[in-house]
């Protein structure tokens, strides 16, 4: 806990954005001012920050943005920030305008930014959890992921369509960094027959035998969804499969930066306006270095080191789903 009570607060988004991003921003723009805080947003995260770029918002700053995807405040991974030198500027910014408070809307990386920010200079960051990557721990949801999974949803059912009428096996590489969320989420809701995840090791003698044994079947559309993180990539699958199932028609696609866009769905904007509520009332209540996140459908507070250190883990029941499911 921190005992100086805070009256002005910045908030900014950094590292990848992710749809839900700005009804983060409305909902702490909103609650601050609600309780009679300053409020001011900082452009391109901490790059704006050491550059000064940061202004002060009200009610109607943030109007008519719960429905839009990117972030009004913008984005960036700065590298200065990484520099003591460039979190001294970044300090000197803040304390010309008197902000005693932070919201930092990102993922694993920025609250290391936040963390160590925090220490140096005393001031109280939040952390709200937003990556459609969803590796971060302490949170069922992270904003963006719905999003992100359900633009791959839309997108992998458009290729079965083709799949099919060519009788074709498709790869389908989704986002995700180092994890298998996206891929995991958005085969299973597919229908995928395999899905590869870095969180498991892929057995590329099991993946053969189990398109040869499926064709054996006349299994009609046969998709493989892998997670951009896995130790291979879409077009080394594409590869090995080519050269031992040279009778296979075999294609691949890359999703790409379409899962990063687009209006965030219902359960995105609603996580983001809780979790925005939740960081003002944090600092607030005194508290400093804690990521609000939803657990079980209840508000979760975990200090940022555990929220970036550790990643969930994917049990093994999901593993079963897909293997049984795909048969
Ligand atoms: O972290 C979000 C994310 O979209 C990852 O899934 C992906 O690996 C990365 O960002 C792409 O980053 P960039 O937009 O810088 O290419």
């Amino acid at each position: 806990m921190c005992a100086k009570q805070v009256t002005k607060i910045g908030v900014l988004t950094s590292g990848g954005d992710a749809p839900g991003m700005n009804a983060a921003v409305r909902a702490v723009v909103r609650t601050g001012i609600y309780h009679g805080l300053e409020v001011f947003g900082i452009y391109r995260g901490y790059s704006g920050m050491i550059d000064d770029d940061i202004v002060q918002m009200n009610s109607r700053s943030v109007a008519n943005i719960i429905q839009r995807g990117g972030t009004i405040l913008k984005t960036a991974r700065s590298k200065e920030f990484f520099e003591l030198e460039g979190r001294e500027k970044a300090y000197k910014n803040l304390a010309k305008r008197g902000i005693n408070g932070l919201v930092i809307i990102g993922g694993d990386g920025s609250f290391r930014g936040a963390q160590k920010f925090s220490h140096e200079f005393d001031i109280p960051c939040i952390g709200i959890p937003g990556t459609i990557d969803k590796d971060i721990a302490g949170t069922d949801f992270t904003i963006g992921f719905d999003t992100a999974v359900n633009t791959a949803v839309e997108a992998i059912d458009k290729i079965r369509d083709t799949a099919d009428a060519h009788d074709r096996l498709f790869i389908v590489e989704v986002m995700g960094r180092d994890a298998g969320y996206i891929a995991l989420h958005s085969g299973i809701a597919t229908g995928a027959e395999n899905i590869l995840i870095p969180e498991a090791k892929t057995n590329i003698e099991e993946l053969v035998n189990s398109l040869t044994e499926k064709e054996k079947r006349q299994k009609l559309v046969n998709l493989i969804v892998v997670a951009e993180g896995d130790e291979f990539g879409a077009n080394e699958i594409a590869d090995v499969i080519r050269k031992r199932l040279p009778q296979t028609d075999t294609r691949v696609c890359i999703l790409g930066h379409i899962q990063r866009g687009g209006s965030p769905t219902c359960l995105d904007r609603l996580i983001a306006s809780r979790m925005g509520y939740h960081s003002v009332e944090c600092l607030l209540e005194g508290r400093n270095n804690v990521m609000v996140g939803i657990l079980n459908n209840k508000v979760h507070y975990t200090p940022l080191d555990k929220a970036v250190k550790a990643k969930q883990k994917i049990t093994d029941d999901w593993f079963k789903i897909v293997k049984i499911l795909a048969s």
